[in-house]
């Protein structure tokens, strides 16, 4: 196979755009948003995918497998970083290539049209739960609904050092062989 030499992206508020070019800076391969056609890049190839969460779906994944190949793939979702989300996404996804989960965040102002009217009604049976009464709400929960509805940035280095320690280990394998 040969070597990974970029780590391609879908971005919707900017959140997986920072993430890549976060990873881009660290492992020094270049960050390409899909949309960008003009791309060096060969049909194929091996590639880092990164696409923003949306209702369980990993934006971009669809197009980006069918154009690239993905060996390491991340989701950017506003769900608390946990290995549980990682498990779930991964399985409704059908990714059988490593799969890393990593927080952004809300950006309200930058949601426009279909997904800023998609978004009302994902929070929408979270944000009822609060009205009933805040002391019904699990911690995870009341997380959620002020991170909704202040909006909020959780895009940390250290949520990629999982994803950087595979990347250095499947490149070793590829440089070796
Ligand atoms: C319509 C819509 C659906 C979403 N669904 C989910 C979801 O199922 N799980 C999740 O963790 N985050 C979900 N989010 C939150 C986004 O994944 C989160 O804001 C992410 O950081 C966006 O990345 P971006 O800034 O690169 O677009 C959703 C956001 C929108 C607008």
């Amino acid at each position: 196979m040969a070597e990974i030499k970029a780590i391609v992206y879908e971005s919707n508020t900017g959140f997986t755009k920072e993430y890549a070019e976060l990873l881009s800076e660290i492992i020094g391969i270049p960050a390409i948003p899909t949309i960008d056609n003009s791309m060096f890049y060969g049909e194929r190839e091996p590639v880092i995918f990164l696409g923003w969460v949306c209702a369980g779906k990993i934006n971009g994944f669809r197009m980006a497998r069918l154009k690239f190949n993905p060996v390491i793939i991340a989701g950017v979702g506003m769900t608390p970083q946990s290995d549980k989300y990682a498990f779930a996404l991964a399985q409704q996804n059908n990714i059988d290539v490593p799969f890393y989960y990593l927080q952004g965040g809300i950006h309200r102002e930058r949601l426009k049209g279909f997904y800023k009217m998609m978004f009302r009604l994902v929070v929408r049976p979270v944000l009822r739960k609060a009205r009933k009464g805040k002391s019904e709400l699990s911690e995870y929960e009341k997380q959620m609904v002020d991170l909704i509805k202040n909006g909020g940035s959780f895009v940390k280095r250290e949520n990629l050092n999982d994803l950087i320690a595979k990347y250095r280990e499947l490149a070793e394998i590829l440089r070796q062989s």
